[in-house]
């Protein structure tokens, strides 16, 4: 382990995160195809483009949960970890400065509600497409259902870009997700009750 860093995420939580990313960029950019006219237009090739959508999305959901088997203890812990809330998360959310573990309330919510989307769009993806082969199974909620989770997600992840990838405190959470580990300084700072596996960090006593 390097000097001065922790590790953060495993190969395992790693891989996850960006085959979600991957998938969810591809079908969001198909999606996007079918879903605005003016792309459609421009692309013209609007069953190719379905094909193509709805079986990215059985890959995707596949891939997954692949990824989950093999991950096994290590992942179903970490999908423990962020589905646990204690009364600093509570205070958290009300605008308190309170310690956090590992990962801090706003990022419980957001990963609850990406694996509840994951499972929206795989369950209304299958039911559009089922639709579009026998009429039994075509309901209007379906499209509102796939596309209003579509803008949900969608305004979760420009918030979620922004802290990954511009917000100066917390950029450097990146390097966790693509490296592995992070500056104990770092983690000290934004994950005061964590406490990394057998690593022992020295921590000021609370005043
Ligand atoms: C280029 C695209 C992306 C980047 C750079 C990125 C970056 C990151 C980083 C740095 C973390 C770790 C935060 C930490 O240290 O705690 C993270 C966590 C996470 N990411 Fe992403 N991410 C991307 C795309 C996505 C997408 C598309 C999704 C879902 C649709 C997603 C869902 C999550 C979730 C659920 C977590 C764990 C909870 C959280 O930190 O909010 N990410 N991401």
């Amino acid at each position: 382990m390097k000097a001065g860093y922790v590790p953060r995420f495993s190969r395992a939580e790693r891989l996850l995160h960006w085959v979600n990313a991957l998938g969810f960029f591809f079908l969001l950019a198909t999606g996007l195809i079918l879903y605005l006219p003016r792309l459609s237009v421009l692309v013209s090739r609007r069953q190719l483009i379905q094909s193509l959508h709805f079986w990215s999305g059985v890959g995707w959901l596949g891939a997954l949960a692949v990824v989950i088997v093999l991950g096994g203890r290590r992942v179903l812990a970490t999908a423990r970890e962020l589905d646990s809330f204690d009364r600093d998360d509570l205070r958290w959310l009300r605008g308190r400065k309170v310690p956090q573990g590992r990962f801090n309330a706003g990022q419980k919510i957001n990963a609850v509600l990406t694996a509840a989307f994951t499972i929206l769009f795989g369950v209304s993806g299958l039911l559009l497409w089922f639709g579009e082969q026998d009429t039994r199974y075509r309901f209007a909620s379906t499209v509102i259902l796939h596309d209003g989770v579509m803008y949900v997600s969608l305004a979760l992840l420009v918030g979620h870009l922004y802290l990954a990838l511009i917000h100066p405190a917390t950029r450097h959470a990146l390097r966790g997700m693509t490296l592995g580990d992070v500056r104990v300084e770092w983690a000290t700072r934004h994950h005061a009750k964590w406490e990394p596996e057998g690593v022992h960090i020295d921590r000021p006593e609370p005043q």
